[in-house]
């Protein structure tokens, strides 16, 4: 039987994927506990969002890293994992509250079902919950952690200033993506590579791999934003528009007239939003932004093969090729 997030993914194809189940059961399990708190309500938020479907990539690609690492007793692994897992879900909360999204994992986002404030608390209840699981592991791993969430906020604040502005280029997209997405990636590959016993260079490499992996993640998350099936990615079509993001197509598309005007406008229509993505299709913007995907996509692919042959090595590489090709 494939693993759900190979159904989810790769339609199931990839099985090696099926080498880490047993350890996600563990990542879902642990967090189910650490989620109780004091306060139903954060409870309930928690358990709404993480229980709506999430692909849980993250934990997948540093468990199958450190397994491929040679990483043996998954024990740390798995509690990493959940802290990985639980912060990328604070962020989710509180992503949705900075871009108003109404809609996250195919039901109403958490803003619009329980408010925005006690959204908030819950993120930053999550947080807390991440840091007290990896609390207990050396300052090194700790601060790895840190330094993704500091950057994760940096990049939250860049795109930000970025919001609406056409003078962003390329490079700037480059920076927020590389640390609001990607610093995410590269700490939990850093971390698996770490436990799984290997030295420093090979840590740093894999490093870089997770980098690779989660900048080209982002790239087909905005591809997704501008062509993805809302009954597949959960999500809205056209947000990045609505909110002035400046995702790849927006930053490659300035030069066309619609998706300007609909970057631009200080409160972008619906009309303005379906004309810029005609524009997209017109100019072939997916196709584009999917071939950058697929070089970094290439880059991780040729840094993992470092590692010894081995099915989870295997399993990670059908991974990265799946996730290019991804339509959720
Ligand atoms: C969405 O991440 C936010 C990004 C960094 C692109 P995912 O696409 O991993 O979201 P879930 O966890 O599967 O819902
Ligand atoms: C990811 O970027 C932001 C986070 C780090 C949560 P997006 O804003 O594109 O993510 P989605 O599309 O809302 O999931
Ligand atoms: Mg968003
Ligand atoms: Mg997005």
């Amino acid at each position: 039987m494939s693993t759900t997030l190979a159904a989810k993914i790769g339609g199931g194809d990839n099985t090696g994927l099926d080498l880490v189940n047993d350890d996600l059961a563990l990542v879902e399990k642990r967090i189910t506990e650490v989620i109780t708190a004091r306060e139903d309500r954060l409870t309930e938020i928690a358990d709404y969002l993480i229980n709506a479907g999430g692909k849980r990539i993250r934990p997948a690609v540093a468990l199958l890293v450190f397994r491929a690492c040679g990483g043996t007793d998954v024990t740390d692994m798995v509690d990493l994992s959940v802290s990985l897992e639980l912060i990328h879900t604070a962020t989710l909360l509180h992503d949705d509250i900075i871009d108003s999204n109404d809609v996250r994992r195919g039901k109403d986002a958490a803003p619009l079902r329980f408010g925005i404030a006690d959204t908030l608390v819950t993120g930053d209840f999550l947080f807390s919950r991440a840091f007290e699981v990896c609390g207990r592991f050396e300052p090194k791993i700790v601060s790895w952690a840190a330094s993704a969430c500091i950057q994760l906020t940096e990049g939250e604040i860049m795109q930000g200033r970025y919001r609406r502005n056409p003078d962003v280029t390329e490079s700037d997209y480059y920076e927020i993506i590389d640390r609001k997405t990607a610093s995410l990636f590269t700490a939990g590959t850093r971390i698996a590579a770490y436990l799984g016993g290997q030295d420093e260079s090979s840590v740093e490499r894999m490093a870089d791999c997770g980098r690779e992996i989660g900048l080209a993640f982002q790239m087909i998350d905005d591809v997704l934003d501008i062509e993805g099936d809302p009954a597949k990615t959960g999500k809205r079509v056209g947000t990045d528009l609505l909110d002035g993001n400046p995702s790849l197509p927006v930053v490659w598309g300035l030069t066309l007239g619609e998706v300007r005007e609909a970057f631009e406008a200080e409160a972008c229509s619906a009309s303005q939003v379906d004309a810029a993505i005609e524009a997209f299709e017109r100019d072939r913007m997916s196709a584009k932004v999917r071939e950058a995907a697929v070089e970094h996509a290439r880059r991780a692919h040729e840094l993992l093969l470092a590692l010894p042959e081995s099915p989870y090595r295997d399993a990670l590489a059908g991974l990265i090729s799946d996730l290019v090709d991804r339509e959720l």
